[in-house]
């Protein structure tokens, strides 16, 4: 049987990810919690996590213990700027002092979310992302934030997944809809675009505040894959779905024009605003054509028929789309760092994380070979999080949760990943210790 060990490059960072309305608990002034009272999900986030009420320290203490070195965390708009002329002083100042400076004195590296889907009420009733009035008023808000945790933080994310945002809450499919819960693509293409010009500005304020900041976005990559190569139509639909899920942020970084599958927008200004790429990677998806969708442009999506799913069916486990998808955003953007900010999979029992998190990271492993400059690696998530419209039914912690009485629940993977994280490379007796079953495809003899 071959031993060895697949290393990373000296100061890698290995953490976990998580998000403010996912963790915190008790968030009641947002576009979410107007949701989940409206009845569009599976349950409340109620007191989430109760990083709020201040849990965070064992949690963070636990990531610690476990070897993690950087962790990535968001910030919610709507606590610090309740009302559009109200600052919480209480709330900006908890934020930087207790969970950035937490995270520092236990040496763990923060890098912070300034927008992870949710908006302050505020904001939703003035039409959100739907007008261009949002930029200035992000960007305001970015400011003073920045501003106050500036010493505590230099790793910036602007916006996290601003695709999925525009997709999942202005294009109706039945499945995880999120407010607003519209159905209009020409909408979705308008707040795509605000949410690029938004990232812009806030790219520039950072820098203005903080000239060392890194700043960047996360990009959910979505591999997809026509369902049969040899059909011209199959890969019709295959491009025109990559287009929308993995080119109008992008193209618009790349070349200051956001392309999608109805037109192009020129947005100069977003042209080189990011420090690294922002790389969340689960699944990929096989796409045919279908002359009964054509609100989705025909385009029909499915997983792979023998591809391992994890709970409810809800990801593929396709760890070679990780690396395709590192591959493509190294060759759009040469020499860019690149952080993994977010992989996972919601495997309530643990029986699917350890190897999840094997195949990936060895595939990450196998873009770090090519010398490709990834330096960092977030694994969604850190402890059980309230799962957007799915609640509590999926689960991708590290750590379980028991929501009624908070307690956390040590899961395999957290030892599995504690390995990973103090040795800073994925070793054969691991694979062979924490799941044995996938050591032939990562260690071939
Ligand atoms: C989001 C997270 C979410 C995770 C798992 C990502 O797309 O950024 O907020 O919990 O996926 O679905």
């Amino acid at each position: 049987m071959p031993q060895a060990t697949y290393h990373f490059p000296k100061g890698f960072l290995w953490g976990a990810a998580t998000a403010a309305h996912q963790v915190e608990g008790n968030n009641t002034n947002n576009n979410w919690w107007k949701w989940e009272q409206d009845g569009h999900t599976e349950g409340m986030a109620g007191l989430a996590a109760d990083w709020w009420g201040g849990r965070w320290k064992e949690d963070f203490d636990r990531a610690a213990e476990t070897g993690q070195n950087a962790h990535r965390l968001s910030v919610e708009w709507s606590r610090i700027q309740p009302t559009p002329d109200t600052r919480d002083e209480d709330a900006t100042g908890k934020i930087p002092r207790h969970l950035c400076g937490g995270l520092k004195e236990r040496g763990i590296t923060p890098m912070v979310t300034l927008h992870h889907f949710t908006d302050p009420l505020w904001v939703t009733e003035r039409g959100g992302w739907e007008t261009e009035e949002i930029v200035p008023l992000f960007e305001k808000f970015v400011r003073k934030t920045v501003d106050a945790l500036k010493e505590y933080c230099t790793l910036w994310c602007t916006i996290n997944e601003p695709t999925g945002y525009a997709l999942n809450g202005y294009i109706v499919t039945g499945v995880d809809t999120f407010p607003p819960g519209k159905n209009n693509m020409k909408l979705a293409m308008q707040v795509q675009a605000n949410l690029i010009r938004g990232h812009a500005a806030a790219y520039r304020a950072i820098h203005l505040i903080q000239p060392e900041a890194r700043v960047g976005f996360a990009h959910h990559y979505r591999s997809v894959a026509p369902h049969h190569a040899w059909s011209p139509l199959d890969r019709w639909v295959a491009r025109n779905a990559f287009t929308a899920i993995n080119l109008g942020f992008v193209s618009a970084l790349a070349e200051g024009v956001m392309r999608s599958p109805v037109g192009s927008v020129r947005i100069p200004e977003a042209k080189g605003t990011q420090d690294y790429f922002g790389f969340n990677y689960y699944t990929r998806e096989y796409i045919a054509f279908d002359l009964r969708k054509p609100g989705a442009l025909f385009a029909r999506n499915f997983y792979r028929k023998d591809a391992e799913l994890s709970d409810f069916g809800f990801l593929a486990f396709e760890p070679e789309g990780m690396f395709e998808g590192l591959k493509w955003i190294i060759r759009t953007f040469p020499n860019l760092p690149i952080l993994v900010t977010e992989n996972g999979v919601n495997s309530a029992d643990d029986s699917l994380r350890p190897r999840y998190l094997a195949l990936h990271i060895h595939q990450m492993w196998r873009a770090v070979n090519f010398n490709w400059p990834i330096k960092g690696y977030f694994h969604w998530s850190l402890v059980d999080n309230f799962e957007w419209s799915f609640a509590w039914k999926y689960r991708f912690g590290l750590w379980g949760l028991d929501v009624d009485t908070q307690k956390r629940i040590r899961r395999p993977s957290v030892d599995f990943y504690a390995e990973i994280c103090k040795e800073n490379g994925l070793s054969s007796e691991m694979v062979q210790k924490y799941c044995p079953e996938v050591f032939e495809k990562i260690f071939p003899s």
